[in-house]
């Protein structure tokens, strides 16, 4: 990690500017064409790595007998094709997840579908799992050889013809089975809240079902389930006692939030969008109080993976003192730039090393160990 403020500086000054000038979704696309790019050549991501990434032992775990040489991965919904899986390592995150890939090919909602909230450092997202679906992205990725752990994020395609519940589950079933045998960990992600038929298998009684059916695909990955931001602890509960029963090694809190009401949204940015859920700052607290739940309840029994808000070391940091083994951003990347993963990563290491712990693992959960 090499000139981190001169990178900050100018992607503050003079890229995001640029970026914020224009049409939210077109930007992203375009960062992800620059990725692709970029991808394709050794020097780009030798210097990319040499510029951004910062590693440290302090940082590094094995959790499900997979390593992890920082806890710090993007979140579903950045990189949606798996396209960026040879840039991302050099950006310097510790995993990644990529998705939310669908039994089918999904062209997402009609746009206008992506919103800045400058002042609220959020995004309204309504996208609705538009990606290529489960053949083509198994197929773009069975050769590949992973530098990072890659954890492919499985979802129900958005139409009304998975919306009955067995088409629904048959849809989920088709995905995890293709992307069974790739990458490190599965997330079966049952809280989108932007599609046809709202988020069905966050009903117990249906995820009980759900989860039956996955159980008998052959898979040595691990599985993780990605919760919803707004629901209650009593929710939570219920979703993991389902859980309980059946091959899920994880939570992943959370996902986007629609309280719209809440104080760190300003409603003048939001007025006239009535769709969609919102991420980064807005839905920060959510997450942290939902993954001191399930840690306190739960112990070790889950890995938690804390997602929602991150935008430097200290956010990062609050959510594994609460009970995250890992981390995930997409965000904080957008609104700070990618140094940000560096920069997260290094600070972790002066947090650590402040509270007299000689390795992430101590610091999980120490919250509530210390009160
Ligand atoms: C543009 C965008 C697209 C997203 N798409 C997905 C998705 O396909 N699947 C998913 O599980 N979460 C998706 N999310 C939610 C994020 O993974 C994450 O849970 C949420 O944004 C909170 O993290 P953040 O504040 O760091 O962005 C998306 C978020 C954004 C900003």
């Amino acid at each position: 990690m090499f000139g981190t403020p001169i990178i900050r500086f100018c992607y503050k000054r003079v890229a995001k500017p640029i970026f914020f000038r224009q049409d939210p979704e077109d930007t992203h696309d375009r960062v992800l064409g620059m990725g692709k790019l970029f991808s394709r050549s050794r020097l780009i991501r030798k210097a990319t790595e040499f510029k951004l990434s910062y590693q440290h032992p302090m940082l590094e775990q094995d959790i499900l007998g997979i390593h992890f040489r920082n806890p710090v991965g993007l979140t579903a919904g950045f990189d949606k094709n798996a396209e960026l899986t040879k840039i991302m390592p050099a950006v310097g995150f510790g995993f990644m997840q990529i998705g939310s890939i669908t039994g089918e090919p999904c062209e997402g909602n009609p746009k206008p579908r992506l919103w800045r909230l400058p002042k609220s450092q959020g995004l309204v997202v309504y996208y609705g799992l538009k990606n290529d679906g489960s053949e083509a992205i198994a197929e773009r990725l069975k050769n590949q050889k992973f530098e990072i752990p890659v954890s492919t994020s499985v979802a129900k395609t958005n139409s009304a013809d998975t919306v009955e519940l067995n088409a629904g589950i048959n849809d989920y079933a088709k995905a995890f089975r293709l992307l069974a045998n790739i990458g490190d960990m599965t997330t079966v992600n049952i809280s989108c809240p932007n599609t046809h038929g709202g988020e069905p298998f966050a009903d117990p009684v249906r995820l009980e079902v759900l989860l039956t059916e996955l159980d008998k695909i052959e898979t040595s990955k691990p599985t993780f389930i990605k919760i919803a931001c707004d629901i209650s602890t009593d929710e939570l509960d219920a979703l993991h006692a389902v859980a309980d029963n059946h091959r899920v090694n994880g939570f992943i809190l959370t996902n986007l939030t629609k309280q719209y009401d809440q104080p760190t949204i300003h409603r003048d940015e939001i007025e006239g969008i009535n769709k969609g859920g919102v991420s980064g700052k807005p839905t920060y607290e959510a997450s942290n109080n939902l993954i001191s739940h399930l840690y306190k309840i739960a112990g070790d029994r889950y890995v938690i993976i804390g997602v929602g808000g991150i935008f430097n070391a200290n956010d990062a940091y609050e959510k594994i003192v609460r009970g995250a083994s890992l981390v995930q951003l997409a965000t904080g990347m957008i609104f700070e730039g990618p140094q940000v993963i560096g920069e997260i990563n290094k600070g972790l290491v002066e947090l650590l090393r402040r509270d007299g712990f000689a390795n992430i693992s101590e610091a999980v959960g120490s919250k509530h160990r210390k009160l």
